[in-house]
């Protein structure tokens, strides 16, 4: 018997409770979709335009992760595409693009096959673009996703980027007609601050897709569970714990299919006959902070330093972080001396990028009324801004914030620390 036997008799799961663990699996495609019959019509009637001759040049499907954005676009879009041979529809995920010019090659590459030195430009992709979408038929809807994570890169930003696509001159030439779907965490005229031309060419046409709530998780993990364990191995109590703290810490169906299965893992660790509610209770921290260095290493610089400012003020006597504060202190913290111009935002946009921290859940907030000032928006939050190096080239640090050093800042109120991430270079970027 060699140590290879051993080792995976070793190893071998005994007494698993689990009879399909990939059910659980989030990159599995589900049959059906469940608890998504608003967003489905919405979409569905935006299709249905054609009919009238008319899809709108832009469509904007956004939401916080793991709410069905890119399964339920890409089936509808497809399942109509099935039934209509006028229009074509084609997927691209721009995750992976670190620049505006890959970006565009990708989605060159996704049409023709091919993609462009960089000596052609943002242009010569273009053309490209163009002449490819010339032999597709009559409409085609092209969704990207992920399109937030593209940024502005040295030789080209956002607006040159999205002209080109909405209102490009081969593109016009050519008399193409192209409904662009993006798909993201955010809006994206707020999100990469589109300039003006690129607004007006963008149409308003929204499908916004919210957390889920208790209900709408215990539906669409009810066949998957089913699935995935045995009979008998996740009694309806674990279910219903599990499916109400995800519901209420997440809104997030991956994040939820994933507790399930550490849940079972633990489980099976412990010999239990059932997964319990501890054992549910036993991964909800660590799926907590998985999902929160997701979420954290998706922000744009100006969202770190508003979220670092929040946390910024320290009780002198307690050293816990004071809160809540208002877009005043915010504003008060980041045109604080030493603070680099990137984070010195107006009010303004203070108010728009807390807006979007706590569709990310990154914040909460609530209004005041009474004192001296009317009613006033109190906000809080748990992030530790610290993490926000997880994503290389989004490494973003307040250097000096209300005079304490960075390192001072760097811890939040009872979010989840990370270690190995260090608080970053205290120099201006
Ligand atoms: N309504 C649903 N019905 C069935 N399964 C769902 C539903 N919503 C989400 N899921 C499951 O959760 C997974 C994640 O959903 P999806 O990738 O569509 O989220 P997303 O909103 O695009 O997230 P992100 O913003 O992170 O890209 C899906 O692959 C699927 O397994
Ligand atoms: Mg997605």
């Amino acid at each position: 018997m060699s140590k290879y036997d051993d080792l995976f008799d070793a190893t071998a799961p005994d007494n698993s409770l689990f009879a399909d663990k990939g059910a659980l699996d989030p990159l599995a495609d589900p049959k059906e979709i469940v608890a998504r019959d608003a967003q489905e019509r919405e979409l569905a009637t935006i299709l249905n335009g054609l009919h009238e001759g008319y899809l709108p040049p832009t469509v904007s499907v956004y939401g916080p992760p793991g709410t069905g954005k890119t399964l339920t676009t890409r089936r509808v879009c497809r399942e109509f595409a099935a039934r209509n041979d006028r229009v074509a529809v084609e997927y691209v995920n721009l995750k992976e693009c670190r620049t505006l010019f890959s970006a565009a090659n990708e989605i060159l590459f996704q049409l023709a096959d091919e993609k462009k030195g960089s000596y052609e430009g943002l242009d010569g992709v273009f053309d490209g673009i163009w002449d490819a979408l010339e032999a597709y038929p009559e409409w085609t809807v092209l969704v990207l996703d992920e399109i937030d994570h593209i940024r502005q890169d040295t030789n080209y930003d956002p607006s040159d980027f999205f002209y080109r696509l909405l209102r490009g001159e081969g593109k016009l030439q050519r008399g193409i007609n192209c409904s662009v779907w993006l798909v993201s965490n955010e809006l994206l005229e707020v999100d990469l601050r589109l300039d003006s031309r690129v607004e007006s060419a963008m149409s308003d046409e929204a499908v916004f897709f919210p957390p889920y709530g208790e209900d709408e998780l215990g539906a669409i993990l009810e066949a998957r569970l089913a699935r995935a364990f045995r009979e008998g191995a996740v009694p309806d109590a674990a279910v219903a714990y599990g499916v109400q703290e995800a519901a209420r810490r997440w809104g997030d169906a991956r994040k939820a299919l994933t507790l399930f299965r550490q849940a079972g893992e633990t489980a099976s660790e412990r010999d239990l006959e059932a997964v319990t509610r501890e054992c549910v209770e036993a991964n909800l921290e660590t799926t907590e902070k998985a999902a929160f260095l997701e979420r954290a290493g998706r922000l744009p610089a100006s969202h770190v330093g508003v979220l670092r400012a929040i946390t910024a003020r320290r009780n002198r006597h307690t050293g816990a972080v004071d809160q809540p504060v208002t877009t005043e202190r915010i504003h008060e913290v980041l045109h604080s001396e030493g603070v680099s111009d990137r984070y010195r935002l107006r009010r303004r946009a203070i108010r728009e990028v807390v807006h979007t921290l706590e569709t990310m859940g990154l914040v909460e907030t609530a209004m005041e009324s009474g004192g001296r000032d009317g009613r006033r928006k109190r906000i809080i939050s748990d992030a530790r801004p610290c993490v926000h190096r997880a994503r290389a080239g989004r490494a973003a640090v307040l250097p000096s914030c209300a005079g304490r050093p960075a390192s001072d800042l760097a811890v939040g109120r009872a979010g989840p620390s990370v270690s190995g991430h260090a608080v970053g270079p205290r120099t201006p970027q």
